[in-house]
């Protein structure tokens, strides 16, 4: 297939196949691209001497709803080629993430650029075919209604739940669509009222706006008010309601996969975001004996502790420190530690680096770390040399994802699918 792929205004297509080449034609064996080039006439011209096959225009953030000047200047530029050439004219958001780019050119045997280093133009042409295979609308087989699903948050581009989303949603036979619509915090209240005007059946929600979607919705679940977050979102006969299930997807793995009691158990959480605010109410119920909360920023962890008044026999704020960890736990030594930082996260802000010094880890423990990329985070790699129990924090988004799903579709989620098709993406990217 030979695809004019147009970057109108931003290089959106340039950055997410890695090609940094911009402002040239570069007519290659599959790929032909023009950046920032307007003037239809030409285009068109172009598209009949390379003989082009499809056209894909990248659009800036909302173009294709018809918002803004600049959104409407390129749908009208879309309008014109459509009309003065017979040609698919596809358009390209932000809706394809970096994960599924990769995945493909993996599974076509080619080298993603993580480095931004230049794609040749025949990977180029695997990643776009990529993305028209995936968002061409096709017609439903059996003519009922497709279903919307999809992902909202800042930045997006290493997100796994379309991966394993879309795994569940082809599993359970159902037609419909699972996206990333990668949403910068000042477009949030306008993406969420246009997702429920297009009447998505949901959508999940993550860093940086779970604090803030809940003001935009009709209604909130008790555990979503009690975290004062939501990550789950289900459209109910137009009415938006705001869940969470990041607790649930905690507690699943812990007792399913880590085979931990928690009932009168002392615990460490390393971090006090909304992550460890979803973990440490979920200890709490569940009985932990003594909650020590150590966070960079005493402060949030003090705030996050004040709440637990009354659920937790004994809970203590520390910073992040060896000192302060040991004389917190001088008594008697954590039995569960659970990560709740990004420290250690590829592509995170400290990749490769432990929130806990490793002379701090008690033999026979369980070290749970909710950073899923690597499998074995550093945190994991250490502990596991202490002697300690590991779990690291896929089978958690699986499960938080399962429970999205049964929320939205009403359907016992295929867990055993949605990990196979996170692990294989995740194999992938090496
Ligand atoms: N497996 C899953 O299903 C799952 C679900 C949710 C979250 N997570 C993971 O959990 C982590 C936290 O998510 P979140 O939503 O809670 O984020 P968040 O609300 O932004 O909180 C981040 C926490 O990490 C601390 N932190 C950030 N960078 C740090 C650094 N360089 N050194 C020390 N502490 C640092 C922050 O400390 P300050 O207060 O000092 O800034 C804060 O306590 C992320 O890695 C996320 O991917 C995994």
């Amino acid at each position: 297939m030979r695809i004019l792929a147009l970057d109108v205004g931003q290089q959106r297509i340039g950055t997410a196949i890695g090609d940094t080449r911009g402002g040239i034609a570069t007519p290659g064996d599959a790929l032909l691209r023009v950046s920032r080039a307007k003037d239809v006439q030409a285009i068109l011209e172009l598209v009949r001497r390379e003989g082009a096959e499809q056209i894909v225009v990248g659009v800036p953030y909302l173009a294709d709803r018809s918002v803004g000047v600049r959104g409407r200047a390129v749908l009208a530029f879309v309008e014109a080629l459509r009309s003065g050439s017979a040609l698919p004219v596809e358009l390209w958001d932000e809706r394809f993430s970096t994960v599924q780019a990769e995945a493909g050119l993996r599974a076509a045997g080619r080298q993603p650029s993580r480095d931004r280093a230049r794609l040749d133009s025949a990977s180029a042409a695997v990643v776009l075919q990529g993305y028209l295979d995936a968002h061409r609308t096709t017609p439903s087989r059996s003519g009922v209604q497709q279903v919307r699903l999809g992902i909202i948050g800042y930045p997006l581009r290493h997100t796994l739940s379309p991966v394993f989303q879309q795994a569940a949603l082809e599993a359970c036979g159902i037609e419909g669509r699972y996206e990333a619509w990668e949403t910068p915090p000042q477009h949030l209240a306008q993406q969420v009222r246009e997702l429920a005007e297009a009447g998505v059946l949901g959508f999940n929600v993550t860093v940086p706006h779970k604090e803030a979607v809940g003001a935009l919705l009709d209604e909130l679940t008790g555990r979503a008010r009690e975290l004062g977050a939501v990550n789950t979102v289900v459209n109910r006969g137009g009415r938006l309601v705001g869940d969470n299930t990041d607790g649930e997807g905690f507690l699943r793995a812990l007792k399913d996969d880590g085979g931990f009691e928690v009932k009168g158990a002392p615990v460490l959480v390393l971090g006090a975001g909304g992550a460890a605010r979803a973990v440490v109410y979920s200890l709490a119920k569940e009985g932990a004996a003594f909650i020590v909360v150590a966070n960079r920023t005493v402060g949030r962890a003090e705030a996050l502790v004040a709440g637990l008044k009354g659920h937790v026999a004994r809970t203590e704020a520390a910073p992040l420190t060896e000192t302060a960890l040991r004389r917190a736990f001088r008594a008697e030594p954590p039995l569960l530690i659970v990560n709740c930082t990004p420290m250690g996260m590829a592509y995170g802000p400290a990749p490769d680096q432990s929130p806990l010094s490793a002379g701090l880890i008690p033999r026979g423990a369980l070290v749970y770390d909710l950073v899923y990329r690597p499998a074995e985070t550093r945190l994991l790699r250490e502990a596991r040399r202490a002697g300690a129990r590991t779990l690291g924090g896929l089978p958690m988004l699986i499960y938080q994802g399962a429970a999205a799903f049964r929320i939205w579709t009403g359907r016992e989620p295929p867990v055993a699918v949605m990990l196979a098709a996170a692990r294989q993406a995740l194999a992938m990217e090496g």
